[in-house]
């Protein structure tokens, strides 16, 4: 069993846990993921590792409330156990020769992007991000991507924090004012990793994504992730979870990720009543 030592609400649909799991904080790396189980018939959640302390055995998990498995998650407190917690799984991030990133994160993707852009630091590169949501509340982690990043830029749609707008807008301003960009990573929704890769795309800037689709096993036997990358048929769980954001099939993705879309719906409709 798997002990949460801590769990803090970052806004009214995000939360965060630190779990004991002296294994998985022992192996991990940036870029990985975990799936943990609420339950013995609980359904299987994927969370990307969102941080890990090697001396506490602890990791971090950010997760949104958006369905039955979450809510049930949400339920659990400080000192409650979770029933599984395996990993880690997929594989690590492989960092290029660049000496300029940014990252690029739309709500919980900041929880990923932040190991990956706190690594590329620690390698003395320069890195700089773009932060996300659609309101002030809904921007996480700005003041921990501060500690290592050079400029922490924020964009939210009603303009309550930062610039007025999406991250691509900074994006795009940033690319026009000549800035010198080696890569970009972007991690989020699917239609924000999409528009990212617009903006990338004609500029040929290299640019990485992190996916987070309909998991199953975690293992690569279920085909549940199936993701098109340069036309080829790969597997979230085993292939990635990061990816060329310049090869995805982001329409492909979007598609298989509302199969389940009326299903949440509903459990959410009664879980409201
Ligand atoms: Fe089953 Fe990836 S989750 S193949």
């Amino acid at each position: 069993m798997y002990k949460i030592l801590k769990k803090e609400v970052l806004n009214d649909v995000v939360e965060l846990m630190e779990v004991h799991a002296p294994y998985v904080a022992r192996k991990c790396e940036p870029g990985q993921f975990i799936i943990l189980r609420v339950g013995e018939d609980g359904e299987r959640i994927p969370l990307t590792i969102a941080d890990f302390d090697r001396d506490k055995e602890t990791i971090t998990i950010i997760y949104q409330v958006v369905g039955y498995s979450t809510r049930e998650l949400a339920k659990l407190n400080e000192g409650d156990e979770l029933t599984d917690f395996v990993g880690p799984l997929g594989i690590p991030t492989k960092f290029h020769e660049v000496k300029h990133v940014i990252g690029v994160a739309g709500g919980v993707g900041s929880a990923p992007l932040y190991p990956q852009l706190r690594e590329l630091a620690n390698r003395g590169v320069e890195v700089d991000v773009i932060i996300g949501g659609r309101e002030a509340q809904y921007v996480l982690l700005a003041d921990e991507f501060r500690k290592f990043c050079k400029n922490v830029y924020i964009a939210t749609d009603d303009g309550s924090l930062g610039t007025k707008g999406f991250v691509t807008t900074v994006l795009s301003d940033l690319i026009e004012k000549g800035e010198n960009i080696d890569e970009v990573i972007a991690i989020g929704p699917v239609p924000m990793m999409k528009a990212v890769v617009n903006v990338t795309k004609p500029k040929n800037i290299k640019t990485s994504v992190s996916l987070n689709p309909i998991m199953i096993d975690g293992t690569g036997m279920c085909g549940c992730c199936r993701v098109s990358v340069d036309g080829k048929i790969k597997f979230a769980c085993v292939d990635g979870p990061d990816f060329d954001g310049l090869q995805v099939d982001f329409d492909e993705l979007m598609m298989r990720q509302r199969m389940f879309k009326e299903e949440e719906h509903t459990v959410n409709e009664n879980a409201n009543r």
